[in-house]
């Protein structure tokens, strides 16, 4: 069982500075660690460093998702995203899944694949036999170029060949290595290795090489969680929880049919998700492009989850998504807020931190059907939004939560309004 709790009962009441208090003393944070969270962030140096054509830095805000439970150990869950309402769904639907035990999750070997593409091949059957042939010379090659992933128990794990005889520029053969990459997100170690095999491709197919990159569908690094919740603790006043737990199987339904539906339905789970990554310095470019990819890898887009009643009655879901995260290399290790971000998750593996985020899209997707499948998403979510709205209006300080207030009280949250209660003596 977990050592600490990660159940914070009135966190989200708290000032930032007392919540950063909390959190730091959870995950032992420095004073300077603590500065970070408190803004000292990305210097201009180190941001001047990072990408091309800096002109400054761009603030987001760094939240923290409270009692998540995974496989028995407590996480406190750092996201960065710009969308009121996103932390406090996930934690309550965090909460109603502890209440179930908490989540399970497993994931695969990190293995990723790398693509080369052969071209103005003559002899398409006599080029597959000698890529075939030669399969233990291109794993041995592919080893040597990474010996440190090697050494570390990762390495090549297969080469896969993929003829395609009609495409538009005529016959093709598709070149896949798989390569474990251990706790590396593992392009540059993919990339590496492909463009290093191409010109022995090339001569084993007779043909000549065009691309050689790594496929952002990473089916063969795929995490899975899954929990449940049991039907008493989706109660509410006016419905049984087990109604509640029947339309959230239905609200899963639709995904499953309609793609349409699919792409709102992933999309809510890739709230939680991307947050995740931003906040850990992670390519959230690359977990889209796999998640949306996976998703249609039936050909026809539909949803990542499952969501149905069990035979005791109680609400089961789960998730599988690819989830090529790492946790050495990358922004993970130099931008200082994606540091501390780690330090509060305190994972030992990308692995884990994979698993962590597939829970992240379980529960954050938990939320989003369940408030959709109950009272409707705009009712929390406005009330959240509500703050935007009087910002963007000019509201500051304690004004803010005061024209929200109003705006609730009176069910106008737009722009137009806020103003005038602002402009109000
Ligand atoms: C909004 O950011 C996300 C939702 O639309 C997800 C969903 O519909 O499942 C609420």
């Amino acid at each position: 069982m977990s050592e600490k709790s990660s159940r914070l009962p009135g966190f989200y009441r708290l000032s930032m500075a007392e919540r950063t208090d909390v959190v730091a003393q959870w995950a032992d944070l420095t004073a300077d660690e603590k500065a970070i969270l408190a803004g000292a962030g990305l210097s201009d140096e180190q941001a001047n460093l990072m990408i091309e054509n800096v002109v400054g830095t761009y603030k987001l805000p760094l939240g923290i998702a409270a009692n998540f439970l995974v496989n028995g150990r407590d996480y406190l869950i750092p996201m960065v995203v710009e969308e009121p309402s996103v932390v406090a769904a996930i934690s309550n639907a965090a909460r109603l899944i502890r209440a179930g035990g908490g989540f399970t999750t497993t994931a695969t070997d990190p293995v990723m694949i790398g693509q080369i593409q052969v071209l103005d091949v003559a002899d398409m059957e006599t080029a597959v036999a000698a890529l075939n042939a030669a399969k233990p010379e291109l794993l041995e090659r592919a080893n040597c170029c990474d010996k440190v992933m090697v050494r570390l128990g990762g390495g090549a794990r297969d080469i896969e060949i993929r003829p395609f005889a009609d495409t538009p520029v005529g016959p093709m053969i598709v070149v896949h290595l798989l390569f474990d990459v251990r706790d590396a997100m593992g392009a540059n170690a993919i990339n590496t290795c492909v463009e290093d095999l191409a010109p022995i491709v090339a001569d084993l197919t007779g043909g000549r090489t065009n691309l050689r990159i790594l496929s952002n569908l990473a089916d063969r690094r795929t995490a899975t969680a899954s929990g449940i919740i049991p039907a008493a603790a989706l109660t509410q006043d006016d419905a049984e929880g087990t109604e509640v737990a029947q339309w959230i199987a239905e609200a899963n339904a639709f995904a499953v049919v309609d793609p349409y539906r699919a792409a709102t339905h992933n999309k809510g789970i890739m709230n939680g998700i991307d947050a995740v990554c931003l906040a850990t310095g992670n390519d959230w470019r690359a977990i889209e492009a796999g998640a949306h990819a996976y998703a249609a890898r039936n050909g026809r887009y539909a949803a990542l989850t499952d969501w149905h009643v069990n035979e005791n009655g109680d609400l089961y879901g789960e998730i599988t998504l690819p989830m090529a995260v790492g946790i050495v290399g990358g922004a993970t290790k130099v931008h200082p807020t994606a540091k501390v971000a780690m330090k509060i998750l305190n994972v030992e593996s990308a692995s884990e931190l994979a698993q962590v985020m597939a829970a992240v899209g379980l529960a954050q997707n938990l939320a989003a059907i369940r408030a959709l499948a109950t009272t409707g998403i705009q009712k929390g979510h406005m009330r959240l939004h509500a703050r935007q709205v009087a910002m963007a209006a000019g509201a500051s300080g304690p004004q803010v939560q005061q024209i929200a207030n109003q705006l609730v009280a009176e069910k106008k949250i737009h722009i137009e309004r806020a103003k005038e209660l602002l402009n109000q003596p």
